[in-house]
């Protein structure tokens, strides 16, 4: 399968990141070598889109509602990211379930939410350090899978250690190569399996070439394009 490239800017860019973006696009060019994903905060969807419009750059949100529209001051609906000119969405990145309590249950009807708005999901899983120190990353790993994932569609998986986000830490390569292979025997060939945590320019070749990587959901190095662009050309 073709790699995807994601940035999650996390609650990061104000209007001045556009032109940052602008930047990745030009360096990024036709995008031969991969699909490259841009998932700024909520803010700038809209403007991101218009900029990266007739890129090789793809946009999407960050999180979404499991409805379309309603009485949910605050909430965001893949409806809105769709018509913002997103194509994708990630749920279930592990901050927001740390900081939002989500559970596996309302993960999968986000997924859902955002398969019904013509988007794809981007399913974030992964272990913390206790959970790895006590040798249950595979089980946990395992369990959220099978509470997350949409029972049919098309969406992509990131594998993401919460002990490795923006930490600079880094699974073995074996480690890596361990849970995307039991990702894999989950989700079939046609699924993009994603590794985020720590990815820099410096490690991107060495993880982009374990067995079973299908690109990388990229946090801090995402912010600037030739961090990004590094990342990319890895391939
Ligand atoms: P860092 O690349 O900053 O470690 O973040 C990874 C991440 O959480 C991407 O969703």
């Amino acid at each position: 399968v073709r790699k995807l490239i994601a940035g999650n800017w996390k609650m990061n860019g104000l209007k001045a990141a556009l032109a940052e973006a602008a930047k990745m696009a030009e360096m990024v060019g036709d995008g031969n070598g991969a699909d490259v994903l841009i998932c700024p905060p909520f803010t700038l969807i809209g403007a991101l889109a218009e900029e990266l419009d007739g890129s090789a750059i793809r946009v999407g949100g960050q999180d979404c509602h499991v409805v379309e529209s309603g009485a949910h001051t605050g909430d965001i609906s893949a409806h809105m990211i769709a018509d913002m000119g997103g194509n994708y969405c990630i749920v279930g990145h592990s901050e927001r379930r740390a900081d939002h309590g989500e559970d596996d249950a309302l993960v999968k009807q986000k997924a859902e939410a955002v398969l019904r708005a013509g988007l794809t999901p981007i399913i974030c899983v992964g272990e913390t350090r206790e959970e790895r120190e006590a040798g249950k990353a595979g089980d946990v790993v395992s369990a959220q899978l099978a509470g997350s994932l949409p029972d049919s569609g098309q969406y992509v998986v990131a594998y993401e250690p919460v002990w490795a986000i923006g930490t600079g830490l880094v699974p073995t390569l074996e480690d890596i190569a361990e849970i995307h292979t039991l990702v894999r025997s989950k989700v079939g060939s046609k699924t993009r399996i994603l590794y985020g945590g720590s990815v820099k320019p410096s490690n991107a070749e060495e993880i982009l070439t374990v067995a079973n990587v299908d690109g990388a959901l990229v946090g801090g190095a995402s912010l600037k394009a030739d961090d990004f662009y590094g990342i990319y050309s890895a391939i």
